[in-house]
């Protein structure tokens, strides 16, 4: 066995409570505003033969993969690469770098304004006109990206509450922080967004927005920008990619059960995606009727439809719309923080593994660094930021960084490996064909993702964002991660990584 730093390393107290951790990561504000939208728009139900094919051709395959590999390594993503390959450890590095100093900056202050709205839920701050609410008095967004303008107060005290939050939970530990706080996160998610939902479904209306969000649209299948969506959600959606799956997973004990844990976590997450769509429409369902427009007129995404679209509806709920609002914010900054801290979590074993400083003196200076960080966020310009900071990590970052990590466990450490050490250690074994998936169709389907996102890109800038903005606040972000993550990866290391695998 691999000597004392294996013995050191914290462990899950139960499979129930690695299964949930990883749940909470998965489940996301992803969830609740995205999935709903991208099902109605893409085709009703029919959207779901494209949601769940990718589920099993790219999703479970490559949870395996994660799961798998931080088990086999046991260590976090930098570790568990430098382990197969020295010269691969920076994507480890990067994958962690740019969620944490990227996607995490922003999701955090996402939670930050669900946080406020749980308590403008009171007294229905909002008024009668959300929209001039949200963007006008809370965001005061400015006119361009580049005038950054000034930093919004109550944004800000929400925004050092999450990061207090965070810092908190992962600043626990593993078990004491990490598994109590999703053992209680996950069934108080699962019942919010159950009661929800079935409040919802008894609203006058609901039928006629659940018809608008199921009823199947086949002809849609023909059109490729579909399934285009299907494996991006799929990918996002499970926080694959990430480094995060891979640190979790070196959490676990030896005997351990990789196929069905995958399968798990992630039929979970899309049940629950397909299931709060329903709430989610029932309550447009709702409001359309209740302003006798088509639900056509009022459905609306991500930012717009938790922030504008329903605080509208929670406005014209015939009763207890003050409650109904503090269960909606309150059940999102339960999915979103779930999710912040498995970032956290991620980056923090990446940097005991290689340097081996207190954990706590770590957690606690990259939380008071997330929380300085994330502030650019809460300026007046923010919402643009956030905007063109989220498409270029998540389209292209986390892709390019799940092609390199397919081929590296695929063809240099050898998928069969993998698959032996999974066969080993776990009552259900993967199939063979996994390799074939894992070494050539994921890259394969990631690499048409990728081409796919960058014709788009050159053919219309993001948006209309001025194409400068895009360059030097997208662009940019993931090649100076990468230049920190080349730095990171050259130091050398206190123990050397090969140690920790498992045999
Ligand atoms: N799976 C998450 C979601 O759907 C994505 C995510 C994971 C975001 C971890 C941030 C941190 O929202």
């Amino acid at each position: 066995m691999s000597g004392q730093l294996v013995h050191h390393r914290p462990q899950w107290k139960s499979r129930v409570g690695f299964l949930l951790a990883a749940i909470g990561s998965a489940i996301g504000l992803g969830n609740i505003w995205r999935f709903p939208y991208l099902c109605y728009k893409n085709g009703g139900g029919a959207f779901l033969i494209p949601y769940f094919t990718a589920l099993l051709v790219v999703g479970i395959p490559l949870m395996i993969l994660e799961i798998g590999l931080g088990h086999k390594m046991r260590g976090s993503a930098p570790a568990s690469y430098a382990t197969v390959n020295k010269h691969w450890e920076w994507l480890g590095w990067w994958q962690i770098i740019f969620v944490m100093f990227g996607i995490v900056l922003y999701y955090s202050v996402v939670i930050a304004w669900c946080l406020n709205f749980f308590f403008y839920s009171f007294n229905l701050s909002w008024g009668l006109d959300p929209d001039t609410f949200f963007f006008k008095k809370f965001l005061m967004v400015g006119s361009s990206p580049f005038q950054v303008g000034d930093i919004r107060s109550p944004i800000l005290f929400s925004l050092a509450a999450v990061w207090f939050l965070n810092w908190f939970i992962v600043f626990s530990g593993v078990e004491k922080g990490l598994e109590r706080a999703n053992k209680i996160f996950m069934p108080v998610l699962f019942g919010l967004v159950a009661l929800l939902s079935l409040w919802s479904l008894r609203l006058p209306g609901a039928g006629q927005g659940v018809l608008v969000y199921i009823k199947p649209d086949f002809s849609k299948l023909k059109d490729m920008g579909v399934w285009i969506d299907a494996f991006s959600q799929i990918f996002f959606t499970l926080s694959l990619g990430f480094g995060i799956m891979i640190a979790y997973a070196s959490y676990l004990p030896r005997k351990t059960e990789i196929v069905k844990d995958s399968i798990a976590i992630s039929f979970t997450n899309c049940f629950f995606s397909v299931f709060a769509g329903f709430g989610v429409f029932a309550v447009l369902g709702y409001m359309a009727q209740a302003t006798s427009q088509p639900v056509s007129k009022v459905v609306s995404q991500s930012i717009g439809l938790a922030f504008v679209a329903f605080p509208k509806a929670i406005s014209l709920l015939p009763a207890f719309s003050q409650i109904f609002g503090m269960l909606f914010f309150g059940s999102l900054v339960i999915a979103g923080l779930s999710s912040s801290i498995s970032i956290l979590e991620a980056f923090t074993s990446g940097i005991v593994d290689k340097f081996h400083y207190p954990r706590k003196i770590i957690v606690s200076i990259l939380c008071v660094t997330g929380f300085l960080g994330s502030i650019i966020f809460t300026a007046q310009s923010g919402l643009f930021w956030l905007d063109i900071v989220d498409h270029f990590l998540t389209q292209y970052g986390l892709v390019i960084a799940a092609i390199f990590e397919c081929l590296i466990v695929g063809w240099m450490y050898k998928a069969k490996k993998l698959r032996e050490h999974i066969r080993h250690t776990s009552l259900v074994s993967v199939p063979k064909a996994w390799d074939f998936q894992v070494r050539v169709i994921i890259p394969l389907v990631l690499v048409v993702l990728l081409v796919n996102s960058l014709i788009k890109e050159f053919s219309l800038p993001y948006e209309g964002y001025p194409v400068l903005s895009l360059v030097i606040i997208g662009k940019d972000w993931l090649i100076y991660t990468l230049a920190f993550a080349l730095i990171v990866s050259g130091r050398s290391w206190k123990i050397e990584p090969s140690r920790r695998e498992q045999h």
